[in-house]
């Protein structure tokens, strides 16, 4: 796939870097220092460049949106119309100083990500993948017990592309129902991020999901 990363820092950098190590093309975006931009793509290899976020989202098919929550909005406006576009967002919802979340309990980033990238096709996913634990996680991929990742969304083939590219980031993917589904995702997606660099000092932690029926 074409695949435009909005926001390369840890998380866009590395899994960029893994998608194009996956063979998809990859287009690394929206950084403050372009030379930033550059060696990143060097390094991930030839099916990776640079370029703004407009390149970035012009022949994409999948988009993925990595800046923090107070950039969304001037990487939207950069990366132009995104309507048709697969995004697949893991930016959480968090208050400058990232100790809360700003949007909880009725709505979710992902859903508020929709209304602001309208006629885009938003998934939500690897918000749980704290990126400097990610090449161990990688590393495992080959294993028997491949860790999950849950995702979530409402359009059927952007899920679909969305679990292909978790599957090359060494995940098994776990659908976990509809876009409306983030707003539990996304508490608990701190939580684990939270658990995950306490590393061999943190809890254990157990979790399950219920499946999620439409209320009335
Ligand atoms: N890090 C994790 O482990 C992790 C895990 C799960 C979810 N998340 C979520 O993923 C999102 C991104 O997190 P991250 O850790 O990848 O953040 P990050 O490392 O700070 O990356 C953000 C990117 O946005 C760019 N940016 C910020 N301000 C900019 C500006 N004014 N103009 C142009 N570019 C600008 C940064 O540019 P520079 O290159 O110049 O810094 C960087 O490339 C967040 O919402 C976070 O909650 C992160």
């Amino acid at each position: 796939m074409r695949i435009g990363i909005l926001g390369s820092g840890l998380m866009g950098g590395k899994l960029g870097t893994i998608f194009a190590r996956a063979g998809h093309d990859v287009v690394f975006s929206y950084s403050r220092s372009r030379s930033k931009l550059d060696t990143l793509a060097r390094e991930a290899g030839k099916s990776a460049r640079a370029g703004t976020p407009r390149e970035a989202a012009q022949d994409a098919d999948v988009l993925l949106l990595a800046v923090h929550w107070n950039r969304v909005d001037d990487v939207l406006r950069q990366a132009g119309d995104l309507s048709g576009k697969v995004i697949v967002t893991c930016s959480l919802p968090m208050n400058d100083d990232d100790t809360g979340l700003v949007v909880a309990h009725s709505s979710s980033g992902a859903e508020e990500l929709a209304k602001k990238a309208t006629g885009a096709r938003v998934v939500s996913a690897f918000g749980t993948v704290p990126s400097e634990v990610l090449f161990a996680v990688f590393e495992s991929r080959d294993g028997d017990a491949r860790p999950s990742l849950v995702y979530c969304g409402d359009d059927d083939d952007a899920k679909a592309a969305a679990a292909r590219l978790i599957r090359d980031a060494g995940f098994e993917p776990v659908d976990a129902g509809p876009l409306e589904v983030a707003r539990y995702s996304e508490p608990f997606t701190l939580l684990v991020a939270r658990l995950a660099y306490e590393g061999e000092e943190g809890p254990a932690l157990a979790y399950r999901f219920e499946r999620y029926e439409e209320r009335e």
